[in-house]
């Protein structure tokens, strides 16, 4: 099993390390998640949802962002967590993490801000301590991970009691054909491995969390704006079948 997931993990990781490195979004032509419009830094939004819209941060937090990629939420997040709060991205795609940093030096010239930090690390193990986080975000990566309970039980593990998710991530409304269900391509593109939605709920709510609320959901229609040969192909069993939904959860606890 463990080699099933790192080899997950690595095909997952190419597919966004050539994302990272030609900076492209999907409608670009390569498989991956979303096709949100950079940020002021100019680096690469991959997601599916807003969790910093949906989050009330407040300066002083800290947050932590899973998949972070180039750092779009992260950027985002840290100019409302303020000099005093701090704002970690993790990711482990080595490119990704480049393009961050990059990103990050045209952010601190921006804003004078130095509360943001990226970590290399697995969000199924989280290089963080236990409850370092006020609030986590995460913004279409987790259904792109071969093991979901155990990135939701260190989610609860990294946050403070009291703390919230708000996750944005795909679902499945339906099962997928087998075909598709095994295809890489539509695996990094973030459909492939996502679970059904009660299933995914069901994986927060077992990891400990509480007050589950679902602050946005957005069916998916094929024949979209974006041109990608693998999704074309398989437009009518994918019509419908997947959901960008963004979720709201606590760690129960006495709140700062
Ligand atoms: C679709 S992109 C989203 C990036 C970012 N959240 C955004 O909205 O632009 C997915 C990111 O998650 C990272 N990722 C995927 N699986 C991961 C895992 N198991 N552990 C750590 N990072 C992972 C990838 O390297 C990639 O940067």
């Amino acid at each position: 099993m463990k080699e099933l997931h790192e080899k997950t993990r690595s095909l997952v990781r190419k597919a966004y390390g050539t994302v990272a490195k030609r900076s492209v979004s999907c409608c670009s032509g390569s498989s991956c998640c979303g096709t949100a419009p950079a940020a002021s830094e100019g680096e690469l939004g991959l997601s599916c949802g807003n969790p910093v819209a949906f989050s009330k941060i407040k300066k002083g937090m800290t947050v932590l962002d899973l998949g972070s990629g180039a750092g779009k939420d992260v950027f985002i997040a840290a100019p409302r967590a303020g000099a005093k709060g701090k704002v970690i991205g993790v990711d482990m795609t080595p490119e990704m993490l480049k393009l961050a940093a990059k990103n990050l030096v045209k952010f601190t010239a921006r804003t004078g801000l130095k509360n943001v930090e990226f970590r290399k690390g697995l969000i199924e193990k989280l290089p963080v301590k236990d409850g370092e986080a006020d609030l986590l975000i995460s913004n279409c990566v987790i259904n792109l991970s071969p093991d979901k309970p155990a990135v939701f039980r260190e989610a609860f593990r990294a946050l403070k009691p009291g703390g919230c998710l708000v996750v944005s991530d795909i679902v499945l409304n339906r099962e997928l054909p087998p075909a598709l269900k095994k295809h890489a391509g539509l695996y990094a593109a973030c459909v492939a491995g996502a679970l059904q939605r009660l299933d995914y709920l069901g994986a927060i709510k077992a990891a400990g969390f509480k007050g589950l609320k679902l602050l946005n959901d957005n069916k998916y229609r094929s024949g979209g704006g974006c041109s990608d040969p693998i999704t074309d192909k398989a437009a009518k069993a994918l019509d419908g079948a997947a959901s960008s939904v963004t979720v709201f959860a606590q760690k129960p606890g006495a709140k700062k």
